[in-house]
């Protein structure tokens, strides 16, 4: 049985977020791609980390199959395992945040009860939500991974889309067409709505 810790106080340093954003010369923000496996959340994040590089931006990339290698390797995808993932994974943004760099997240993070707790952890304008919309049926013909074909046949349980819910953002701050457009228009979607909130400094 593990036991809550008690006695324990938060402890702020001198060098803050404040501190370190001044230093980077721009400000830091949670970049949290959701969708279906196959949506293309990783490849979009990728790429717009690749671009925020090129600009100059501190960044750093969560991805949902990487930290499930390590962080989060203890869990699976029941409700319960999925809702922790992404306690841990918001913390761990959080963090980032306050390191003043510009903090991606590439996870399905299926339920919107989890994705509004992580928003709630943020002050306003720090949490951006970009769903990447992508129908099911082009998911399942991409099938990157094999899991769809897997899933329908019944070897993959709780399996997002086909044997678990995914609850779609009712007010993303941005919303790509990942199954339609090119990567290079998403990637250019995302930065200028990046710009036009003020995320990013405006050319
Ligand atoms: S989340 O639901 O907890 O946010 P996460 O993004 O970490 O999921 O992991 C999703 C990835 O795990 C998928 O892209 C896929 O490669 C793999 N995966 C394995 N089993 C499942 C499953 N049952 N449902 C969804 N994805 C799964």
């Amino acid at each position: 049985m593990t036991t809550v810790a008690t006695n324990i106080h938060w402890h702020a340093g001198v060098v803050g977020r404040q501190e370190r954003q001044k230093l980077n010369g721009h400000r830091s923000a949670i970049l949290w791609f959701t969708g279906l496996s196959g949506a293309g959340k990783s490849t979009l994040a990728n790429a717009v980390e690749e671009t925020l590089y090129q600009l100059g931006h501190r960044t750093f990339v969560l991805d949902g199959d990487n930290v499930r290698h390590g962080l989060c390797k203890d869990l699976g995808f029941s409700d319960q395992d999925r809702t922790e993932n992404i306690r841990r994974i918001g913390e761990v943004a959080k963090l980032f945040v306050d390191g003043g760099v510009l903090a991606l997240t590439a996870f399905i993070s299926p339920f919107r009860s989890d994705r509004d707790t992580v928003r709630a952890l943020m002050a306003e304008g720090d949490f951006i939500e970009i769903y990447c919309q992508c129908d099911l049926s082009v998911c399942e013909e991409r099938d990157v991974k094999g899991l769809y074909k897997k899933a329908r046949a019944g070897e993959i349980p709780h399996f997002t889309g086909i044997s678990s819910p995914y609850e779609e953002p009712l007010n993303a701050e941005i919303v790509v067409n990942t199954a339609a457009q090119p990567i290079e228009v998403s990637v250019a979607q995302v930065i200028d709505a990046l710009r036009a909130r003020n995320v990013i400094p405006a050319l």
